[in-house]
């Protein structure tokens, strides 16, 4: 383990000195609309991803299915504005709301040092484990909990060519769960190239049944669906339970059942409910469970993985953070390098920075590839809290030595933003004037060739089912392909292969500070959208202010990196008060503080009182105007998580 992997795990035991399970402690979880808290839904830390710990829900088998990226209403949850992996307020954001992109071209075969040519083997191309997606809510986690072994883990749809799949040289492929039934008429099926290819398969679940009736074997319809934990015991010695015991606790979720394996192949784990809970025929590399390895209901499943990762393909661990960022500066380098010698220009390449992690990350690695090659260019709309900008002049310029160009245009988006109290014309009227500003500043900087962002793998993934399509559409939307045709860049996109955990892993490893790689998300129109009614500079310092009181304190009580947003909302209402012998008229400040796991859906945190009470004295006591402070104790849906 690198020095900075040993790091980030030491930051999820900790915060701010506290053991996150003491810090997180007194927050208790109640899913949205009042239904009965889940037993797992502990805080987490945000941008984690799906719970790996997760007890999961019903959805390969068992309605309700969740419709994702939808409303309640059924309406796109993110209709209008919002983008959909809202983890990290990137220019992007901007953009999108200021013209409507298309999602920019991507090579099909696009992988980490694909572009620098390498034997096959080194560590510029990793070993890779394809992930099949058959429409689980898994599949990604398949490839997360892969990737943890530090084996590189790509998600492609079920239907990917044999050819396609071929390309990557995967040492292993994995079918995923999904919702169908093998027996459907249109079930989804993979190339059957991939039985025969030689490679070793690993069907789960769904991918186990469909192995079984594609090859040969039987499946039926069950009755009673299982659902739920299961104990499982295996038979024989298959390598794929190695070093497992002859029982273990497992997750279930199945509609089907083999009655009978393919020709070939033996069981090697029975259940209570069948006799074929797991089968393999070793001589051809393929293997199937019955149960969801990737869950963290499953305690033992990573070590499954692992024997089949690692045991059985031989896959090797190099998918490290160092490895990556290595690998990542070549393959930058060289393009910028090829490019300049075939235009005759210098590569030269900007970054916006936004002050979250991804924008930061991203343009630290291409700092680290081409010098001062790279202008970063941070537009100051005078929206962020208190000390952000510093800690990005900091941080950037002075401790790394990066280019920055920080652009002062507080004036000029206050002018624009005043009377304005829609909250979506505050939105169009902040993407437009940062897209102004960001012209204007990269004119300045001559012929430029490239522009870098901070694009995650979950944005790139193909998606499979016709939800994640649509949602996949939108969220490709705050990508900046469409720009202007007289502004147009190649991108520069170092992040497309990693989950967010990840970045945060390159982020450490880089020596970027953890102010920075473990932010919680904000969003691109900052403050603009928490200040309820006009924007003016007086509100602006005093909801800062505030908010500044309310992250101290979360902090304090080792709470930040739990929850997914901790802030503080400037409401266009005055109350009566009392301060010493005088009444006061003044603002009430409302704090809003949620848990979630993507920001899709956010359940309000169960803060202790008592951080509460602090939050609010200081408040009351240290911002002039404000005399009173409520807490938002919404979930979302129905209330979202920001106010506008
Ligand atoms: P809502 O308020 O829709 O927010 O529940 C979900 C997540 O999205 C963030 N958010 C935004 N991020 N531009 C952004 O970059 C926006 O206009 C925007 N609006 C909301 C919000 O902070 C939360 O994490």
């Amino acid at each position: 383990m690198s020095d900075a992997e040993e790091q980030a795990d030491r930051a999820r035991a900790q915060d701010d000195g506290s053991p996150l399970e003491d810090a997180a402690a007194p927050i208790q979880h109640v899913a949205p609309n009042g239904a009965e808290p889940r037993p797992d839904a502990g805080p987490r830390p945000p941008d984690a991803g799906p719970r790996p710990d997760a007890a999961p829900r019903p959805d390969d088998h068992e309605a309700p299915r969740r419709e994702r990226g939808k409303t309640v209403h059924g309406a796109l949850a993110n209709a209008g504005h919002r983008v959909l992996a809202p983890d990290d307020a990137e220019v992007e954001a901007y953009l999108e709301t200021a013209l409507n992109a298309p999602a920019p071209e991507r090579p099909t075969l696009d992988r980490p040092g694909g572009a620098v040519p390498r034997g096959e083997g080194s560590r510029g191309e990793p070993d890779t484990v394809v992930v099949l997606d058959f429409g689980s809510q898994y599949a990604q986690l398949i490839a997360r909990r892969v990737r943890e072994l530090h084996v590189y883990s790509e998600l492609l749809p079920f239907d990917t060519p044999w050819p396609e799949i071929a390309k990557r040289r995967p040492r292993a492929i994995i079918l995923s769960g999904g919702p169908a039934s093998v027996y459907e008429a249109d079930a989804p099926r993979p190339d059957p190239a991939v039985w025969s290819a030689g490679v070793p398969v690993l069907g789960i679940c769904y991918g186990l049944h469909l192995m079984a009736r594609e090859l040969g074997g039987d499946v039926v319809s069950v009755a009673k669906r299982e659902y739920g934990p299961a104990t499982i015991t295996f038979s024989g010695d298959s390598p794929l339970f190695a070093g497992l015991g002859p029982e273990q606790p497992v997750w279930m979720s199945h509609g089907d059942s083999i009655v009978a394996p393919p020709p070939g192949f033996r069981a090697t784990a029975q259940t209570a409910s069948t006799q074929f809970a797991a089968m393999a025929d070793p001589l051809r590399g393929l293997y199937g469970i019955q149960f969801h390895p990737e869950v963290g209901h499953t305690p033992r499943g990573r070590e499954v993985l692992r024997n089949f990762v690692m045991g059985i393909a031989g896959a090797r661990p190099t998918w490290t953070a160092a490895n990556f960022i290595e690998s990542t500066i070549d393959e930058i380098r060289s393009r910028v390098d090829a490019q300049a010698r075939d235009s005759g220009g210098d590569g030269l390449v900007i970054c916006a920075l936004s002050g979250g992690v991804d924008s930061a990350v991203a343009a630290r690695l291409v700092h680290r590839a081409v010098g001062d090659r790279l202008t970063c260019i941070y537009v100051d709309h005078g929206l962020m809290r208190k000390k952000e900008s510093e800690l990005l002049r900091v941080t950037f310029e002075k401790s790394l030595g990066m280019r920055l160009v920080m652009v002062d245009a507080r004036t000029r988006f206050l002018a624009r933003l005043a009377g304005v109290t829609d909250p979506e014309s505050k939105r169009r009227i902040i993407g437009d004037e940062f897209i102004r500003v960001f012209e204007e500043e990269a004119a300045k900087l001559g012929r430029i060739d490239f522009l870098t962002q901070g694009t995650l793998y979950p944005d790139v993934i193909e998606s499979t089912t016709p939800e994640t399509k649509a949602a996949q559409k939108i969220k490709t939307h705050h990508n900046v392909g469409g720009l202007p045709d007289d502004l147009r860049f190649t991108l520069i996109e170092p992040l497309r292969y990693l989950f967010k955990d990840e970045v945060r892993l390159v982020g450490l490893e880089l020596g970027l500070p953890e102010a920075i790689v473990f932010r919680q998300p904000f969003p691109g129109p900052g403050l603009a959208i928490r200040i309820i009614g006009e924007v003016t500079a007086e509100r602006l310092d005093t909801l800062r202010e505030a908010d500044w009181i309310v992250i101290d304190e979360i902090k304090a009580a080792g709470l930040y990196r739990s929850l997914w947003q901790s802030f503080a909302i400037l409401t266009p209402v005055r109350s009566v008060g009392v301060m010493g012998d005088g009444r006061t008229y003044a603002n009430v400040v409302a704090i809003r503080a949620v848990t979630s796991e993507d920001g899709m859906t956010a359940d309000w945190a169960k803060l202790p009182y008592e951080v509460l009470g602090t939050i609010s004295s200081r408040i009351v006591n240290e911002v002039p105007g404000v005399n009173r402070v409520v807490y938002d104790i919404s979930s979302k849906p129905p209330a979202t998580i920001e106010w506008e």
